[in-house]
């Protein structure tokens, strides 16, 4: 087999950069090691920048974002038993959010690929890369019980922080940076309306909690824990309880219902640099993670694909490698950005384990600083609504 673009991965970032580069004429072939309904039904994110959201309806995967995403003008901040709202529209030059779920995001863009008919592979097994330093990299790969290869012009890494494609540039090559934090997030998705009209990010005396939403009928829920928590010793009323206590306020009613999913996600900034080696590029999770307080992850993926995409399709149209060779500058340069406010956002509303009362007294001034200052309020909505690229 043979194709312009191999992709590996066929979540946001790979699913994105395919349907751009068949819209601008660039065959690509998608492997992915899972099944269709394993990726329709993992559940993450839910908050996309408005940019974001302009861009699926660019590439043809707005209808129903359109349709049923749900734009919202401000969040509310929760500490010391009050809410305080951040007016995101008014303060960062009119944009807001939408909320359409990342299960929704990859639910159109898969149809879309289907219908068009190009190539898109489920349950890829054992992929592998080669050759990614020549002109020639190769994708081997089983399929349907029977070992293929896939020869490109080149390889798109997007297949996340576990994948493979990150692992086969030789050491020494990349440059990492991380931090690892000392909690995760229990997350559930709930049956029931959301109980207030904006998301609520919550620092309390319990740790953090986060209410958010995935339709006028569904609740996403949030609460801080431990990082390997074990989600057998949250049954359902206890998760209800501890919601309740932690983003209780007097006059307000956190309606309760059905769980219908729930799971534990780690907390971990990372980034490599630069974001390609060879014929190889990586875009999203296989390059950078964010920890989810400033809902970043899956709107940096879909940035990234677009600026592939774009560096691609000029390659073949005139022969030039600049954009490709700017990649990584232009994509790491949004990236650090929020990997600051996601680590900002995170530092300033969760309990560390055995943290001493010192930093609980200084995230309560940062909050009163945030909620009170225009000019504090204006960094923080900014940065939540997504900053435009030249600015980051
Ligand atoms: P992914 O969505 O991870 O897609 C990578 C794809 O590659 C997957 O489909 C995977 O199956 C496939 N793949 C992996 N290895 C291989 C292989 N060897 N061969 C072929 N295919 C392979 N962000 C937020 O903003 N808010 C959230 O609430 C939030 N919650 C999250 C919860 C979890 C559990 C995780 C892991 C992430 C969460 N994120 C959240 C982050 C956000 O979902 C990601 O940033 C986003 O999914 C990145 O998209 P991606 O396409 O780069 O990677
Ligand atoms: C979500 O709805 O899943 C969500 C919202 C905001 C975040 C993270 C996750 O910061």
């Amino acid at each position: 087999m043979r194709t312009q673009v191999g992709i590996v991965g066929a979540g946001p970032a790979g699913l994105v950069l395919a349907q751009i580069l068949r819209v601008q004429g660039v065959e690509s072939v998608v492997l992915e090691a899972h099944s269709r309904d394993y990726v329709e039904h993992r559940i993450r994110a839910g908050v996309l920048e408005q940019p974001t959201a302009d861009l699926l309806a660019e590439v043809g995967a707005g209808e129903r974002l359109h349709r049923e995403g749900i734009v919202h003008r401000g969040v509310e901040l929760q500490f010391a038993g009050e809410r305080h709202r951040i007016a995101l529209s008014e303060l960062a030059g009119g944009a807001g959010i939408v909320i359409y779920g990342q299960t929704e995001v990859v639910k159109d863009l898969i149809q879309l690929r289907l219908d068009s008919g190009a190539p898109l592979l489920f349950e890829a097994e054992d992929v592998g890369l080669r050759g990614i330093e020549t002109d020639r990299p190769v994708i081997a790969f089983t399929h349907d019980g029977r070992r293929q290869e896939l020869e490109c012009d080149l390889v798109a890494g997007c297949d996340g922080f576990h994948g493979v494609c990150r692992p086969s540039i030789p050491g020494g090559v990349l440059r990492e940076s991380s931090r690892e934090y000392p909690f995760g997030w229990l997350g559930i998705l709930a049956d029931v309306a959301p109980s207030n009209d904006e998301l609520v990010y919550a620092h309390s005396e319990r740790g953090f909690a986060l209410l958010s939403l995935r339709s006028p009928t569904l609740s996403r829920l949030y609460l801080q824990c431990a990082p390997g928590e074990d989600i057998g010793l949250w049954p359902d009323e206890r998760i209800w309880e501890e919601l309740q206590r932690r983003l209780g306020v007097p006059g307000w009613t956190l309606h309760e219902g059905p769980v219908l999913e729930k799971g534990v996600t780690g907390m971990r900034s990372f980034v490599v640099e630069p974001m390609h080696h060879g014929r190889l590029f990586l875009a999203g999770d296989a390059a950078h993670i964010v920890p989810p307080t400033g809902a970043k992850g899956l709107n940096l993926a879909i940035a990234d694909a677009a600026v592939l995409a774009e560096a691609i399709t000029t390659w073949y149209e005139t022969g030039s490698r600049a954009l490709l060779d700017g990649y990584s500058t232009v994509c790491l340069r949004r990236v650090w950005r929020a990997e600051h406010f996601s680590w900002w956002m995170t530092s300033m509303l969760h309990l560390t384990p055995g943290g001493d009362p010192f930093d609980e007294r200084l995230q309560l001034s940062q909050l009163r600083y945030v909620t009170a200052s225009r000019a504090a309020a204006t960094t923080l909505a900014e940065n939540y609504v997504g900053l435009a690229g030249a600015r980051a």
